[in-house]
């Protein structure tokens, strides 16, 4: 008679998280919890289960824990990506995590994308500029589905901070506008309903803030957890700014 192979042992994870705490000084330092694996845990279970046992200060952000929100982004081993869709069982049983570099840290994992995203839609203006007074009773206009794909390809961008985090450029500039700014502009350059031109995206990112600081470095690419073709983005508006500035 044969029996079921006893199941195996859960894993135990060691997670050095770094730790600070904004205005309150002290050198940031790792900081080491254990605990056992559970079948299917996200690093948003782990970190919740550690705030819930073991320690109510950490901070971290989540929202939508879907991968939808963009708030739970972080270093994971030290490369950017979300919490909430990574998979404890993707990663060895000790592990760092440290919140995204270049972004304001609030505490502990939680930093503040938001003030920092915000900023860069003021700067880029990244709403559709209308070509005049909007007729509310007008029938709107048919758009190619192609292009409409394409907008929306680029609109799928969740605002996470992974591609600034992993930007050098970002890291050394603080006027760099980044991947997700130069993404936006790609997507308000291709709406036919923004009545702005090149000459005005020139302004807006045709400088070492804007597209041509962009070294093709490409970090936000590889880490983009949306997995948006900012390669080809930011290709693609490099040549677009260079012939505007050559006019
Ligand atoms: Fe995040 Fe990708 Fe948007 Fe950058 S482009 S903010 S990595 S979703
Ligand atoms: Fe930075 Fe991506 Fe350019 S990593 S340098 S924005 S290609
Ligand atoms: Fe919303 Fe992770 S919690 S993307």
């Amino acid at each position: 008679m044969s029996r079921d192979a006893p199941a195996p042992a859960p894993r135990r994870l060691t997670l050095h998280v770094l730790r600070s705490h904004a205005g309150e000084g002290g050198e940031p330092r790792f900081e080491a919890f254990q605990l056992d694996e559970s079948e299917g845990m996200t690093l948003f279970i782990a970190l919740n289960e550690i705030r819930a046992t073991m320690d109510p200060s950490l901070q971290f952000d989540f929202v939508c824990r879907a991968g939808i929100c963009g708030s739970c982004a972080m270093l994971i081993n030290g490369k950017p990506g979300l919490a909430c869709r990574t998979l404890t069982r993707d990663l060895s049983s000790e592990f760092t995590l440290a919140p995204l570099p270049v972004f304001e840290v609030i505490g502990d994992l939680s930093v503040n994308t938001g003030r920092w995203m915000r900023a860069m839609a003021e700067r880029l203006e990244t709403w559709i500029h209308e070509q005049g007074t909007p007729d509310l009773d007008a029938i709107e206009a048919p758009m190619e589905p192609a292009l409409a794909e394409a907008i929306y390809e680029a609109d799928r961008c969740i605002e996470c901070g992974c591609c600034v985090a992993a930007c050098g450029t970002a890291q050394m500039r603080a006027d760099f506008i980044g991947a997700v700014g130069l993404n936006k502009i790609a997507r308000f350059r291709l709406d036919p309903r923004d009545r702005r031109d090149d000459t005005d995206y020139y302004a807006l990112v045709g400088d070492d803030g804007g597209i041509f600081g962009c070294m093709s470095l490409l970090g936000c690419h590889d880490v983009c957890p949306k997995g948006l073709s900012l390669r080809s983005q930011l290709a693609y508006l490099r040549r677009k700014m260079a012939a505007q500035g050559l006019r």
